[in-house]
């Protein structure tokens, strides 16, 4: 166990990766605050499961806006006090040929992948104690090109770059960031992208993965708490991508 008396708050966490790293961190003993737009089922089921091992707290908030961060942020402190963790998960993911992207389409996308992770991270830090942490989901298409996610590439590799930057500015605060940049994810996102692709999950791990095999929620929440306990390392992404990065073929790709 990490420290029972810990915080950490999870954006998008009513399903998929953000629901499984609150679980996990819930086990490691964290209080959990639940973040949601605007599901708050999805936020009630994180919460039961959650509640099993330690305590949560759901706030519904837009983390695409700064009022919606700033909320975060403040029920959080009314609530816990504090934060010592924070993990930037809340993301969008629309396949699109670039020119076909509109205003409305271009501004959803930034604000949810990227506006969001600097509101966000400027509101809690406010709250972070000393020796606390924050991580960023990013992912493989913010390292390596892949056709038809153009902008979503884009943000997740200007996060990954904010990762380095935000580790340099935030070490006097003695707050490490680190981001995890995976390929695909057992989840609601990683089963659309498979579909955009038109590719069966089986199919998509025998022909396009070294491994054989998608990436389930578990092993990124695993990541998240091998990070927590890993005091030097700052500034990194790691990849979890299944050997896909190494494989020439990926139909994204060509
Ligand atoms: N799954 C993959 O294959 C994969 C691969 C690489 C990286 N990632 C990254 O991992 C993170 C989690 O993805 P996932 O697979 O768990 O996706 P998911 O199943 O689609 O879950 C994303 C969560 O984020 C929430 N969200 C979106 N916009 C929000 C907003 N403005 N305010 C608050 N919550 C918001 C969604 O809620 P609503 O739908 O209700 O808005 C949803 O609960 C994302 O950052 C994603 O880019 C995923």
């Amino acid at each position: 166990m990490l420290n029972g008396s810990k915080v950490a708050v999870i954006t998008g966490s009513g399903r998929g990766i953000g629901r499984e790293i609150s679980i996990r961190l819930a086990k490691e003993g964290f209080k959990i605050v639940i973040n949601v737009k605007k599901r708050l089922e999805e936020a009630q089921e994180t919460l039961k499961e959650v509640s099993m091992y330690s305590e949560g707290l759901i706030v519904q908030a837009d983390v695409s806006t700064r009022d919606g961060c700033k909320k975060i942020a403040e029920e959080t402190r009314k609530s816990f006090g504090r934060c010592d963790l924070l993990v930037n998960n809340a993301g969008l993911a629309i396949a699109m040929p670039f020119m076909e992207c509109d205003d409305k389409l271009i501004e959803k996308i930034v604000s949810t992948d990227f506006l969001s992770v600097i509101y966000c991270t400027q509101e809690i830090v406010k709250i972070m104690p000393e020796g606390s942490s924050i991580v960023m989901m990013t992912s493989l298409s913010g390292i390596k090109p892949m056709k038809y996610l153009s902008l979503y590439g884009s943000l997740k590799a200007a996060v990954i770059r904010l990762t380095e930057y935000l580790a340099l500015e935030l070490s006097p605060n003695k707050i490490r960031v680190n981001s995890i940049a995976p390929s695909v994810v057992r989840t609601k996102m990683g089963d659309s992208l498979l579909n955009f692709l038109n590719l069966k999950e089986e199919e998509y791990a025998d022909k396009y993965t070294l491994t054989g095999s998608v990436i389930f929620p578990k092993e990124i929440a695993a990541t998240v708490v091998y990070l927590l306990e890993s005091p030097n390392i700052n500034g990194q992404t790691l990849i979890i991508d299944s050997g896909q990065s190494l494989m020439l073929n990926f139909p994204g790709q060509q």
